[in-house]
């Protein structure tokens, strides 16, 4: 017997795959919640309820309270690398996803990098992933965001800036990056709603200027880099001035700011004079 387009259809859609139906209907709760992307919403919740996360419904109400929608389907995508977000665990943004690919352009193969203030280790997977023999390693003062790079595959250690490192790799690192808490204190009620109310304040409170933590982290990359060995730290606003004054201040030179597709400042790379002596056999 023939089977009609419709019936087949039917027979051969995957029983855990949503209807379109319930897609439309998830896709209008998430619009009238005000969510700005609610088919990608849609149909990360979908995705994370047929992978057996919860019922859809649960999902739902926890994204319609504010709940990071990383958080919720337990992941999220970051340079085409799947990254666990444990509850809790600063959501890297897309943005930061143009300085783990130029970190990746400058770790040489069997390299060493450092990312400090990892959270889920985001930067840290990306750089792994792309060079599997390089050696990558990690900080964050919160113990629950190491505990989370750590099941990203991270070697990851708790503790302020680098002084978790080990003392072996001084001199010697090819690539710091470092993504720091670096809103200024009086701005922080201009963050999204769900980043204020969910995120821990010390994930994105920089100081009063912002740069509290951005110029230690700066400080901290002349200690570590190798010669001809690069930083890269993020940041926003106006901050790139201060910044470039502390890296220059420390002895890094080649410093530049990268922008974004709106001429916003979003990074700011530096290098550590001097040409790499490899004893190693790197090239
Ligand atoms: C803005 S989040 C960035 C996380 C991650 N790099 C990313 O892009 O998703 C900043 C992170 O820095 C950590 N942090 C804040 N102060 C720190 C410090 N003094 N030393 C190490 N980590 C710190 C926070 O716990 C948080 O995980």
């Amino acid at each position: 017997m023939a089977i009609g387009l419709k019936q087949g259809r039917e027979v051969n859609r995957n029983m855990n795959e949503p209807t379109s139906e319930e897609r439309m209907r998830v896709l209008h709760a998430l619009a009238e919640g005000g969510f700005v992307a609610p088919g990608a919403e849609a149909d990360a919740l979908l995705r994370a309820s047929s992978e057996g996360v919860g019922p859809i419904e649960e999902l739902i109400a926890h994204r319609l309270h504010g709940k990071p929608l990383a958080w919720i389907t337990g992941s999220m995508r970051f340079c085409g690398v799947r990254v666990s977000v444990d509850p809790g665990v600063f959501v890297p943004r897309p943005h930061t996803q143009a300085l783990a690919r130029r970190a990746v352009s400058l770790l040489p193969d069997v390299g060493i990098a450092v990312d400090l203030c990892t959270g889920s280790g985001a930067v840290a997977v990306v750089l792994g992933s792309a060079h599997p023999a390089a050696t990558v390693v990690a900080t964050d003062v919160d113990p629950v965001a190491v505990a989370c790079a750590r099941r990203n595959g991270v070697s990851a250690f708790v503790g302020n800036l680098d002084e978790p490192l080990s003392p072996s790799l001084r001199g010697r690192v090819d690539v710091m990056t470092a993504v720091v808490p670096y809103v200024p204190t009086e701005e922080l009620h201009l963050l999204p709603r769900d980043a204020l109310a969910n995120e821990p304040r010390r994930a994105l409170d920089g100081g009063r200027r912002g740069t509290t933590v951005l110029v230690r982290a700066a400080e901290a990359a002349a200690r570590w880099l190798r010669p001809g060995g690069s930083a890269l730290l993020e940041l926003g606003g106006d901050q790139a001035g201060e910044v470039a004054t502390t890296l220059a201040d420390v002895g890094l030179s080649e410093i530049r700011v990268h922008r974004d597709g709106d001429g916003q400042d979003r990074a700011i790379e530096a290098r550590r004079p001097g040409s790499p002596l490899w004893g190693d056999g790197r090239r």
